[in-house]
């Protein structure tokens, strides 16, 4: 997805916006470019190639104390050097990145055609290039005032920075729908769409919310909401570091965070855990044992991965509470126009927390009068603030497209939520403390998972010439074989679909044949002989077999076997979904995909 980064201050800009793309880049992009002013001129360089490249076309010491830089990912027209950002006017006056859509571009731009402008690019953001200008050489007070009139003509989801090569000490920037955040530093302003491109140079941020504008100058900003009214917003310090995002002695973002999944989920367990009551304390939701007993359903809402680990939260709230609890994609609950209940527990479900459909989800839900709280990773996210109190993942910052250490603290953080709403009713002292001293050691049990990463690995190039495959669970199973055959097509591109166990003979049974093994997840508890029967009846029809599995399978049963520590039977859909990801990854390595950057997939989905 697209990536902004704007600067205004002492230094040289060039650098300083380079480096902020070199940050965004896992994002995905097709074309990349960069404007900055040096004495009342604008000077454009953008073209589709990577940051290196870019990096050779500019001068890395040219001048100029002020510029915007972009990454592109095509939406309106061709990735070629003409529909790079930043667009301007025909006058070189204004420059101006977006990320987003602008949905009534094409109207605009017959009216600004109509009116004898010219347009260089097929883009949706260059109308609001020539709108800017016109309206500067109009009547606009301000470049503020400018941006803010032609935001008013617009339609569709933004973020923007907007420089002029006349007013070449501030910067204006907007945001609707696409995140932006501002970097405050000591004499000099940052701006960006993800804080990964800020924090080598400030951890003092401030988010801009929907509607909302800003004007960046060297030692200070002013916010202000379309409608021209000021708001009051107070930087937070964020805990990261620019060495969060070095991949260190790891090839890849995805094998890295696959790795630090016991270090992130000991993060998230940390002070959450009340061995002495058998229960789990999540500060960050506000609800007493009243409250929380008043609570009558339990909804999780996500997208994709979200959504798989929303689905392991549900059963195991019904599991421990005996509450009615289910997951529902984000995507679909936002246009169904919900039965919304007030003593429903809704539970938004995010890492970056700007995936549109969950925000919108959110909002809807919180129109008629929902009870919600966020599930998010990234501090500060437009669904953090929009949920109001929440748990955070406490992941750190999740660089590769792919999911993996987000992923595995959301079902912990369910875990502990699901605990806390059984204990407050018929969980006993003695079950819960059964779960917490599990909990406790989920790291340790990750970490043996790991440990056995060369013998996954042998079996992921066993069956890397599979053109297809499925993955199979049952109950505490079925979640896990959704998440196993999400994180094997996004980034292998291997056709993976997941079926319950138990609707096997009902259809897919037919696709069965020696060229479609399946992945069957087989844990150790009182479904294991109903788990053993499906590898029969698939091993019947001549199919291959993975199981991953904790139990002593009868011997031959299996055509492979991925081996999984033991945990509370509960627990293992958190446990077994990371040899699938270890798995996904090593078949992935053997067909030479860019792992961390799969084709056509973004890292935040901020648009529809
Ligand atoms: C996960 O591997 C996927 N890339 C994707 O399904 C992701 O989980 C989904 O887009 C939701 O993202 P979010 O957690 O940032 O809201």
């Amino acid at each position: 997805m697209c990536g902004i980064v704007g600067y205004v201050g002492r230094r040289r800009a060039t650098p300083v916006l380079l480096e902020g793309l070199h940050r965004l880049e896992y994002r995905g992009y097709d074309s990349a470019g960069l404007a900055v002013v040096h004495r009342g001129r604008l000077r454009v360089t953008k073209a589709a190639v990577r940051v290196d490249e870019l990096r050779d076309l500019v001068e890395d010491n040219q001048p100029g104390a002020i510029g915007i830089a972009h990454t592109r990912w095509a939406t309106h027209g061709e990735p070629t050097d003409n529909n790079a950002h930043p667009h301007t006017d025909a006058t070189k006056r204004v420059a101006v990145v977006h990320n987003g859509i602008i949905e009534n571009a094409g109207r605009l731009r017959e009216r600004l055609t109509e009116q004898g402008v010219t347009f260089t690019s097929d883009t949706d953001t260059e109308v609001l290039a020539h709108l800017i200008a016109a309206a500067l050489r109009r009547d606009a007070t301000s470049l503020e005032d400018a941006v803010r009139s032609t935001l008013r003509e617009v339609n569709g989801a933004y973020g923007i920075v907007v420089l002029d090569a006349q007013n070449p000490e501030q910067l204006v920037v907007a945001r609707n729908g696409s995140p932006i955040v501002l970097g405050i530093g000591d004499g000099e302003m940052f701006v960006a769409s993800d804080v990964a491109a800020l924090v080598r140079y400030t951890q003092r941020v401030v988010y801009l919310d929907d509607g909302e504008l800003a004007t960046l100058t060297a030692d200070d900003f002013v916010t202000s909401t379309l409608q021209a009214h000021r708001t009051a917003k107070t930087p937070m310090t964020v805990d990261l570091a620019d060495a969060d995002y070095d991949l260190g002695s790891y090839s890849n973002f995805m094998h890295k965070e696959i790795w630090e999944q016991p270090e992130s989920v000991r993060r998230t367990l940390l002070g959450r855990l009340d061995e002495r009551f058998g229960t789990a304390r999540l500060g960050g939701i506000n609800m007493n044992a009243r409250a929380l007993r008043a609570i009558r359903r339990v909804k999780f809402i996500g997208c994709g991965s979200a959504y798989y680990a929303g689905q392991i939260g549900a059963n195991l709230v019904e599991e421990w509470s005996r509450l009615p609890a289910d997951a529902e994609p984000a995507s679909e609950l936002r246009y169904r126009n919900p039965v919304v209940e007030e003593d429903t527990l809704y539970v938004a479900v995010s890492q970056s927390g700007e995936t549109a459909d969950t925000l919108a989800a959110v909002q809807e839900l919180r129109r008629k009068g929902g009870q919600v709280i966020g599930a998010v990773n990234t501090v500060g996210s437009a669904i953090a603030r929009e949920c109001g109190s929440g748990v955070f993942l406490h992941a750190g910052p999740e660089v590769s497209v792919a999911s993996t250490k987000a992923y595995t603290n959301m079902t912990v953080c369910f875990a502990m939520l699901a605990l806390s709403l059984a204990r407050v009713r018929d969980l006993s002292v003695s079950d819960g403390s059964r779960i917490v001293s599990a909990l406790d050691s989920l790291p340790q049990r990750i970490s043996e998972v790991l440990a056995t990463e060369s013998a996954i690995s042998d079996v992921a190039k066993e069956h890397g010439g599979a053109s297809r495959m499925f993955f199979i669970g049952r109950v505490r199973g079925w979640p896990v074989a959704r998440e196993g055959a999400q994180k094997l097509k996004e980034i292998s591109y291997v056709h993976a679909e997941a079926y319950q166990a138990g609707e096997l003979k009902h259809g897919p049974l037919a696709l069965i044949d020696a060229d479609m093994p399946s992945v069957v997840i087989v844990p150790d508890d009182e479904l294991l002989s109903k788990n053993i029967g499906t590898i029969e009846q698939i091993k019947a029809r001549g199919g291959p077999v993975i199981a991953v599995t904790n139990a002593s399978l009868p011997e031959g049963l299996a055509d492979s076997v991925i081996e999984v520590p033991h945990s509370e039977p509960e627990l293992d859909p958190i446990l077994f979904t990371v040899p699938l990801q270890i798995f996904a990854y090593h078949l992935a390595h053997h067909l030479g995909r860019d792992i961390d950057k799969p084709r056509n997939l973004a890292k935040s989905v901020t648009v529809e």
